[in-house]
């Protein structure tokens, strides 16, 4: 999401002459997009407004901006914490920023932190895209929720959709520039709903449309809520070749009681028949998913609930945390909580699970010939690399030039925690 609303901002800025560089020191405007989700971002992204803000000393004229939800909750205060900043905008006031640019160029200091804002089309630059083969469309924005460890609701403002016909002339638009694969984006982005002059369009009836668009090869959509996981979507996954084997379903915990209290709106039971559906669905299918541990009141039975979960469910990869108090959120305000070492203990317990599965999934790639977007180089250089319909990163040999947009088959040779190795398989 951040980095959709950081590339939205630079082809606005790129418009009106302005180049992208690598080194902020010599950078005339910056602006830090920050997340304050969890609690290890929010330090990362203070720190990182300290260094930037030094930069003024030696070059006063450069204008300095913080976006993002950092920005969207402290609003003030970060000027008065950073005099040298000129700029604090909320995610939402990032659809005008045109304007708002234009004044703070002019010498005006703001702070825009509206939250009713509509989304709009961004710049959509021609040469932005090149060399590119992936890219997102966020489809909507903010949360009605209101999990009870979140803040998003509180700094990303209400759910509002997109009106269809625009998302899909900016996929026509990055297809028509070399975009294959594109991942449509929301906090919650399966709640997707727009009213259409009457016509109600769901989300999967927007998949469907999407999936018309000639030339593009995948599409991906993240991050879905397991509550609005409706069948209409889960059938997508047996009639669109283009929706791709993936599905990133956050879980959150394995205990009911705990799910109770995280104000998520369903059982582990509901949770599981979910993932029988999408298997039974695409029986290929990767699921990835976010977890918490050290929730408010969490006891150690309600953390081998979510141990057995993961044992049951066997996913691809999962993102885990530590719980993190967020201001102004209804745990931050409960009692019962868990101390930073045994957080620690039970998030080591938990990692240390899921990689031995993640291994022994990509294990289970070894000698099959999988579909890859080839993307470019790899890293090391000697190699070619991409993802496979599942997402997991294909780093593989090829005798041959391999040019990025292509669709390569690859025989996977090895399969690491990861990522996939293998060479390009020719048919006989
Ligand atoms: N503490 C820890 N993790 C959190 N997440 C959201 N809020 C918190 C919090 N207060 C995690 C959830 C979410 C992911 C994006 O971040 O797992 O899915
Ligand atoms: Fe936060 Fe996601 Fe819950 Fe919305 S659905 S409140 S973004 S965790």
């Amino acid at each position: 999401m951040n980095e959709y609303d950081s590339d939205f901002v630079s082809q606005y800025l790129i418009n009106m002459g302005y180049m992208p560089i690598e080194d902020p020191a010599e950078a005339d405007i910056i602006l830090i997009n920050t997340c304050t989700v969890r609690e290890k971002a929010e330090h990362k992204a203070y720190s990182l407004m300290g260094r930037i803000s030094s930069l003024k000393k030696k070059r006063p004229w450069i204008k300095i901006g913080v976006m993002g939800c950092i920005a969207q909750q402290e609003a003030e205060n970060l000027m008065e914490r950073f005099p040298g900043l000129d700029l604090v905008i909320g995610p939402r006031d990032i659809y005008e920023f045109d304007e708002i640019i234009q004044r703070v160029l002019e010498g005006e200091k703001i702070v825009s932190t509206k939250l009713d804002i509509i989304p709009r089309i961004p710049a959509l630059r021609d040469d932005f895209f090149k060399g590119k083969v992936k890219a997102f469309i966020s489809i909507m924005q903010g949360c009605n929720n209101f999990c009870s460890y979140c803040i998003v609701p509180y700094v990303r403002g209400r759910e509002v959709s997109r009106p269809p016909h625009e998302i899909i002339n900016e996929a026509k638009f990055l297809v028509s520039h070399g975009i294959k694969d594109i991942t449509l984006l929301g906090q919650n982005v399966n709640s997707y709903l727009f009213n259409d002059n009457g016509k109600i369009i769901r989300f999967s009836d927007l998949i469907k449309l999407l999936a018309e668009i000639d030339g593009l090869l995948r599409l991906r959509f993240t991050t879905s809520h397991p509550k609005d996981l409706s069948d209409d979507l889960i059938d997508c996954f047996y009639t669109l070749n283009k929706l791709c084997s993936h599905i990133h379903l956050p879980f959150q915990a394995g205990s009911n009681r705990i799910l109770k209290r995280m104000n998520r709106n369903y059982t582990r039971e509901h949770y599981m028949e979910l993932v029988r559906k999408l298997r039974e669905a695409r029986p290929d299918i990767a699921i990835t998913s976010d977890v918490m541990v050290g929730f408010p009141g969490e006891t150690e039975e309600d953390f081998q609930d979510t141990l057995d979960l993961i044992e049951k469910v066997r996913f691809d990869s999962v993102f885990s945390f530590k719980y993190s108090d967020r201001k102004g959120t209804k745990a931050s305000m409960m009692p019962d909580k868990i101390n930073e070492q045994e957080k620690l203990k039970r998030l080591k317990t938990l990692q240390e699970l899921q990689k031995r599965i993640t291994l022994d999934i990509n294990k289970r790639y070894e000698g099959r010939i999988v579909e890859v977007l080839c993307e470019g180089r790899s890293k090391r250089g000697d190699l070619w690399t991409g993802r496979n319909s599942q997402n997991k990163i294909v780093n593989f040999r090829s005798d041959k030039d391999e040019l990025p947009g292509n669709m390569v088959k690859v025989k996977i040779l090895k399969g690491y925690a990861n990522s996939l190795f293998g060479e390009k398989y020719y048919v006989r």
